[in-house]
């Protein structure tokens, strides 16, 4: 089957979707991201993606490409050409094509993008019952990674010395030790009494949606929260550790620097936690 993208007011094959070279996305990596989990053909949690959508244009002073209204037409419309079932729904804002200088354009529009490629619940749910490993780096990021953007260099880095040290994910460490979040999750342990333990939102973490949905299934499982920040020592000593994200869900993270996460098998809280989420992806659709 073809797949179908949008760019810039068209939907073309995924094959010939092009961008100018002079994108500003391309040349600077000057723009903003969402990612968007997609059940049963529905595009789930629409409305806090377009939220935190509309924040990292804002944090960037980037103009919206378009209302919201038309952009959750055109986001149904690409899940509906893609006959996506499960699926991760990526759209991409950038401040257009212009001639290279570093400071903004005038009058150049917004350029907008989506794509939509499959997910595979299924393989996350068989993942998740073996748990994965995790490799801690040191996070190198810049000072607003609370926006969504583009510029996700040190994150590739991070998550490329995971891959090489034959780890899932990269948890990143502030110059204290402390756990930032994943290279492309963020990062939970659970304490005593099963209380959920995960970093406040400032501007040095990304605030997951995932990391949202997690808190209110929380709520209804009767678990406590503490969000403050832990260190990989705590962690190293924790009952549990897992990761949340739009991708995974809610995946348990049994190895940490070669070293096992209680006694190495998934914990009874994470499984509970991404079981009730998939549950809860299934109840949108
Ligand atoms: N990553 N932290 C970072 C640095 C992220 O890039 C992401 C998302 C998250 C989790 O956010 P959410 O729960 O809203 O997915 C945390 C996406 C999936 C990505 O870059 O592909």
């Amino acid at each position: 089957m073809s797949r179908t993208a949008y760019v810039n007011g068209q939907y073309v094959p995924l094959s010939e979707a092009l961008v100018n070279i002079e994108d500003r996305g391309y040349q600077f990596s000057d723009g903003v991201y969402e990612g968007i989990a997609v059940r049963h053909g529905v595009i789930c949690d629409l409305e806090p993606h377009l939220d935190r959508l509309g924040r990292s244009m804002d944090g960037i002073q980037l103009e919206a490409p378009m209302a919201r209204a038309p952009l959750r037409l055109i986001l149904k419309e690409v899940v509906r050409r893609n006959k996506t079932r499960d699926g991760f729904l990526y759209i991409q804002v950038t401040r257009g094509v212009a001639k290279r200088n570093h400071a903004f354009p005038d009058f150049v529009p917004p350029a907008l993008t989506i794509t939509c490629h499959r997910l595979d619940f299924d393989r996350l749910i068989t993942l998740a019952k073996k748990g994965v490993a995790a490799h801690s780096t040191p996070d190198i990021r810049w000072g607003r990674c609370d926006l969504k953007t583009i510029s996700l260099l040190p994150n590739i880095l991070a998550k490329q010395e995971a891959s090489v040290a034959g780890a899932f994910e990269a948890i990143m460490l502030d110059g204290d030790g402390y756990v930032t979040e994943g290279s492309s999750t963020n990062i939970w342990m659970v304490g005593a009494d099963n209380t959920l333990i995960t970093r406040s939102t400032s501007d040095n973490i990304l605030p997951g949606i995932a990391r949202h949905i997690v808190k209110e299934i929380a709520g209804e499982l009767d678990l406590s929260i503490e969000t403050r920040a832990f260190s990989l020592k705590e962690a190293l000593a924790a009952r549990e550790v897992f990761l949340t994200s739009t991708t995974s869900c809610a995946m348990p993270i049994t190895i940490i620097d070669g070293k096992k996460i209680g006694d190495g098998q998934p914990g009874k809280v994470a499984t509970a936690l991404l079981k009730s989420f998939v549950e809860r992806l299934d109840q949108q659709a």
